[in-house]
Parts: C-alpha cells; structure tokens; sequence
C-alpha cells in the first residue's frame, strides 16, 4: 500500500543584503528600466560572506518546522535541491541536519538545477509512499550570486541568493489531499543553452592547481525562454490531465520565478487569468530551486494558499529539465511562522 504526502510546514529565509538594479548597475552596463521592463526584477538578496547554500537552508528548514509545529528531531528524512552546494561535499542536507539537530536522518541532495526542487519533493515523497519515511523535509537552497560571471550582463543580473523549505509527511488514514500529480522530463542534448562550469570540468586533474576552473553560470537566453515557456506550458498540461483536472480547478499556480514575461506567457497557454500564477520574482530574482519554496511560504504567510486549495508547481532549468506538480494544500499550524518571527533571547531564527 501506498502513502499518499502532504505539506504540512514551509519556511523561507533570504539574507539581509539587497542588491537592487540601481546597484548593479554601478558595475553592470544596464539600467534598472532593462531589467525591470525584459524581466520584471527589481532586486535580489546576496549571502553575507558568512553565510554558504547550507547556513540558507537550515534557516528555512528551521522555520518549515515551527510553522509546522514540529521539532527537528522527528525529521528521518531531509533531500535538498541544489546547483550551488557550500562544496562538492558532504551534501547540503547533512550540513542541515547537524544545524538543526535532525537525529541520524537520512541525507542526500537532488542537482536538477532550478527544477531541483520539484525532483527533492517528488524523491521524499516516494520514501513517505513506500512508509520508508515519516517525516521529511524538502528545501531548494542556492547562492547563485557566488556563480555568477560579472561581467556577463545577460545572465548577472537575473539571479538572487535565498532558500525555502517544507515539511512532508503522509496523508493520515481517511483523510483526501496532499500530492496527486507529477511529471519530470529532461533533454540532456540541450545541455550547452544553461550550465555552470566547475572544478571537475576537463583540466582539472593529477598536477593541475586545484580549483583551476571557477564556477561561473553561461546561459542562451533567449533559447532557455523559448523552451521554458512551452515545457513548463506542456507539463503543466499533461500533470493536470493526469489528475483529472484542467486549469479552470486550480486556485493558485506557483511556477518557478526566472523572468515575469516566461511567467506571463506560460499563464497565458494555460488560459489562466489574472493574478492565479504566483509571483515574487521581482524583490529575490531567480533564486533558482529557491524559487518554489520561497514562493509557497510567502503565499502561505500572504494568506492566498489555504487549506484544500488546489495547486499547481511547475519549472524549467538547466539540462534542460522540467517538471511540474499538482497537489491539495492542507493545513498549516502557524503560516505566520513560515517568514520567521521576531528575535527572541536565545533565538537565531528571525524575520527579515
Ligand atoms: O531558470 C532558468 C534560467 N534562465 C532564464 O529563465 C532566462 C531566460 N531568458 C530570459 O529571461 C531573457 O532571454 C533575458 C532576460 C536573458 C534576455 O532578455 P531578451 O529580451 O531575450 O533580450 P536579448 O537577449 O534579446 O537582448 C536584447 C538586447 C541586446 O542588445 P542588442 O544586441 O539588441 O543591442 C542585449 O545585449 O538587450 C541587451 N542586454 C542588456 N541590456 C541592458 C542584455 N542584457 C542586458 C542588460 N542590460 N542586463
């Protein structure tokens, strides 16, 4: 028998530094009227020098659980989807679950960039299906100012550093909702519109200096809108059908967060009106598998994602991947807590 899983908690957390268009463009040959009218961002969130992919991800994995009123030590579980790890290892999500005390949980982390969280959610839950895991949590983490070419105007000024969180656990016996849907596709032979070089890049190797080859971000723009539009479109499309519902069923979409015009275009296939495609993109950038989770916490806190809502998460990344979700929204203990709360004695988890 099959466990159905639910969202029970969700948490985000964003450094402190904001690095807005103006900024960018005292180093950046651009302007604040480029990138707000081709993109619709307007500032992004930079990790301190302190922080790293893991410190961003405890923080939101910390507040996923107080908005679910559960304390780490029930967590078994914890897969974080990333492109941008603090290192090549130990994972993300064993760094995480020493931060905030998550037992001896099983860790590992998903690398479908900025679809890396839908493949982390889809993973926990196939543990939580198969009663391999009761409590997980799923969280898309990345410091993707720390890959990003400078001198690139095309690519550096779309992206922001954040994390957010859930907490997954299975559908109590008689009770409906949770996840019903998922669809994941990836065509590797596009790999060359959107990658990030690294350290193991061909070079690199026996007498060569180590970390010879920086990590930076190199991407086809306009390819990567192109496909973005038509697979988020297409596998939204085809998870819906599968559930049994079109997109007139659906109360709120939370698509990934790259550029407001991709958004636009996708809502407008599906035939969605209005304000039914979420959007915060222009205060955090494209956060990549951020993205979703940082979405569902504010639309939590915002009071527009409640109880037995019907949703739908769709993205597109590098890979090309792309995937999309539907799922029931139940009930949160504290949405308030999903932002933080104010510093208290003795607290490091505060709102920002
Ligand atoms: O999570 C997935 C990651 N990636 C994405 O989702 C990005 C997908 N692509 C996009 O969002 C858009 O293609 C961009 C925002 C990257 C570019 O927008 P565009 O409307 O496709 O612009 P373009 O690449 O066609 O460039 C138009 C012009 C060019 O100048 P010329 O050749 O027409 O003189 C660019 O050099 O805009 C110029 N340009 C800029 N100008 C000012 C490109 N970047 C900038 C910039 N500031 N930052």
């Amino acid at each position: 028998m099959t466990q159905r899983s639910r969202i029970v908690g969700v948490g985000r957390y964003v450094p402190e530094r904001v690095l807005t268009n103006d900024d960018l463009s005292a180093f950046v040959d651009t302007s604040d009227e480029w990138i707000v009218e081709r993109t619709g961002i307007r500032e992004r969130r930079v990790a301190s020098e302190t922080e790293t992919t893991s410190t961003l991800a405890a923080q939101a994995a910390r507040r996923a659980l107080a908005s679910a009123g559960v304390d780490a030590s029930e967590v078994d579980l914890i897969v974080t989807g990333t492109c941008t790890p603090d290192g090549m290892f130990p994972a993300v999500s064993t760094l995480v679950q020493h931060a905030i005390g998550a037992g001896d949980a099983a860790t590992f982390d998903v690398n479908a960039a900025c679809t890396g969280f839908l493949s982390a959610l889809s993973t926990a839950s196939q543990f939580i299906a198969t009663g391999e895991s009761r409590r997980a949590l799923v969280i898309g983490a990345e410091t993707m100012t720390r890959i990003m070419d400078w001198t690139d105007r095309s690519t550096c000024v779309l992206f922001g550093d954040g994390a957010g969180a859930v907490l997954l656990e299975a559908v109590p016996e008689g009770e409906t909702g949770g996840l019903d849907g998922l669809v994941l596709h990836s065509d590797g032979s596009q790999a060359g519109l959107l990658y990030a070089t690294g350290p193991c890049a061909p070079g690199a190797g026996p007498g060569a200096q180590i970390l010879a080859q920086e990590a930076h971000l190199v991407m086809n723009g306009a390819s990567v809108f192109k496909h973005a539009v038509t697979s988020m479109a297409e596998a939204s499309l085809e998870v819906l059908h599968r559930a049994g519902l079109t997109p007139a069923d659906l109360d709120l979409v939370v698509p990934h967060q790259a550029n407001r015009r991709i958004i636009t275009a996708m809502a407008d296939r599906l035939g969605l009106a209005g304000d039914r495609a979420y959007m915060n993109l222009e205060r955090y950038g494209n956060t990549s598998s951020a993205t979703i989770p940082i979405a569902l916490a504010e639309a939590v806190a915002e009071g527009r994602l409640n109880a037995g809502d019907r949703i739908l998460l769709c993205a597109f990344g590098g890979g090309l991947t792309w995937g999309a979700m539907t799922l029931q929204w139940a009930p949160i203990a504290h949405p308030a807590l999903a932002l933080g709360e104010p510093a208290a004695v003795g607290s490091d988890v505060t709102a920002d």
